[in-house]
C-alpha cells in the first residue's frame, strides 16, 4: 500500500479532472505562490486562464487573483489599455499612448477647507500610509466592468489626520489642470478641471480608498497616476484620477458629469440596476474579457457594507 501523502493525485484522479482542478486552483489564485516561485526561478511561461482567449504576460501573473465574490481579476492589459480619461482623449484605446510621459513627480495633494489641520501631502508622504491590496469591481456607467487589484489605503486615514470640523459635510476632489500635458483639456466642451464629490460619511467609509498601485506596480498614467480615488459601489466616474486637491466643504459640491448633464449623472451615482440611465439600461453589464452579459448588482455587490448609508433615501430621486 502506498502511504497517504505520497499518492500522486494525477494517478488516482481521472486526468481531465486533475487538470481542470489545477486550472481552477490557478484561476482562483491558490497556486499563486508556486506561480510566483516559478517566476523567481526565471521561468517566464505565460499562464493561460480558463475562459480567457489570451494568455497572460509574465507581468500579469497575479491575474490569478479573485475578488470576494470569486470573480477573476482582469488582465493587466485589459486594465491599462481600455481607459476613460477625458483629460487625454475620449478614445478609450488612445489614453495609454497619449498619457505616456505624464509627469507625476513632484506631486502634492492639498487637503484643505473645513479642517482643523490643513495639510499639503507630497506623494512620498501619502505612500507612507499603510498600503494594502483591495481587489474591487469597477462598474462604468457605460455598462462595462472590470475587476482590478489595487494597492492603496483608506481615504479616512488622511481625513482623520487633518481633523474635519463639525461643519464639514461633503468632500470635494479635483484633478490636475495642465493642458500642456493633458491635450483633452484644450477642449472647451468640458468644464475643467475634473471634479468629484462624496458625502463625508461616504468618504470616511472603509471601502473608499486612495489607490497608488495596481497589480503590485505603481498606478500608470492612464489609470490616474500617481494617486486616484476608488469608490467601488459607485459608477466609475466617481473614482477621480490624478488628484491634486481634497477639500472639505459644507454644501454638496458640483461634479464634472453632473455639470455637463445633470439629468443623466447625479451626485450619488450609486450602482443601481433598477435605475436606468436615460439613454440605456443599467440592469446588465459586460465584463471586459467576457462575451456574455452579467446582471448588475445593487451597489455593485457591496450592498451589505454600504446600504445603511442610504437608509430612508429615495434612490430614484438621488440617482
Ligand atoms: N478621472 C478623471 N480625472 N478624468 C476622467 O475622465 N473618468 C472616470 C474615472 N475617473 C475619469 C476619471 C470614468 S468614466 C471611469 S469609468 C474611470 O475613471 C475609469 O478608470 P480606469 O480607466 O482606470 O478603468
Amino acid at each position: 500500500m502506498v502511504p497517504t501523502g505520497e499518492v500522486d493525485p494525477a494517478k488516482i484522479t481521472p486526468e481531465w479532472l486533475y487538470h481542470s482542478r489545477r486550472q481552477f486552483l490557478k484561476a482562483a489564485g491558490f497556486l499563486g505562490a508556486s506561480a510566483l516561485l516559478a517566476a523567481a526561478c526565471g521561468r517566464e511561461e505565460p499562464i493561460t486562464v480558463p475562459g480567457e482567449a489570451q494568455s497572460l504576460t509574465p507581468g500579469a501573473r497575479t491575474a490569478g487573483k479573485v475578488d470576494e465574490l470569486g470573480d477573476q481579476a482582469n488582465t493587466y492589459e485589459d486594465i491599462t489599455q481600455y481607459n476613460n480619461y477625458y483629460e487625454f482623449t475620449t478614445d478609450k484605446a488612445g489614453v495609454a499612448g497619449l498619457s505616456k510621459g505624464f509627469a507625476t513627480s513632484p506631486w502634492t495633494v492639498e487637503v484643505s477647507g473645513l479642517v482643523k489641520k490643513p495639510t499639503t501631502f507630497t506623494i512620498e508622504d501619502l505612500l507612507k500610509f499603510p498600503q494594502q491590496e483591495r481587489i474591487y469591481r469597477l462598474r462604468c456607467v457605460e455598462a462595462w466592468s472590470m475587476v482590478i487589484p489595487w494597492q492603496g489605503f483608506p481615504l479616512n486615514l488622511v481625513l482623520q489626520q487633518v481633523e474635519p470640523l463639525p461643519e464639514a459635510k461633503f468632500v470635494r476632489f479635483e484633478t490636475l489642470l495642465d493642458a500642456d500635458q493633458m491635450p483633452g483639456q484644450k477642449s472647451r466642451l468640458y468644464p475643467w478641471p475634473y471634479q468629484e464629490g462624496l458625502r463625508l460619511d461616504e468618504a470616511m467609509h472603509d471601502l473608499t480608498i486612495l489607490a497608488t498601485g495596481m497589480y503590485g506596480k505603481p498606478v500608470l498614467a492612464q489609470n490616474g497616476a500617481p494617486i486616484r480615488l476608488v469608490v467601488p459601489w459607485k459608477y466609475g466616474f466617481k473614482s477621480i484620477k490624478s488628484m491634486i486637491k481634497i477639500e472639505l466643504v459644507q454644501d454638496q459640491p458640483g461634479t464634472f458629469w453632473s455639470t455637463i448633464a445633470p439629468e443623466e449623472y447625479g451626485f450619488y451615482s450609486n450602482v443601481n440596476p433598477e435605475v436606468d440611465h436615460p439613454r440605456w439600461s443599467q440592469a446588465t453589464e459586460r465584463r471586459i474579457g467576457e462575451t456574455g452579459r452579467r446582471k448588475t448588482m445593487m451597489f455593485n455587490g457591496y450592498a451589505e457594507q454600504v446600504a445603511s448609508l442610504y437608509k430612508g433615501m429615495d434612490l430614484r430621486a438621488n440617482y
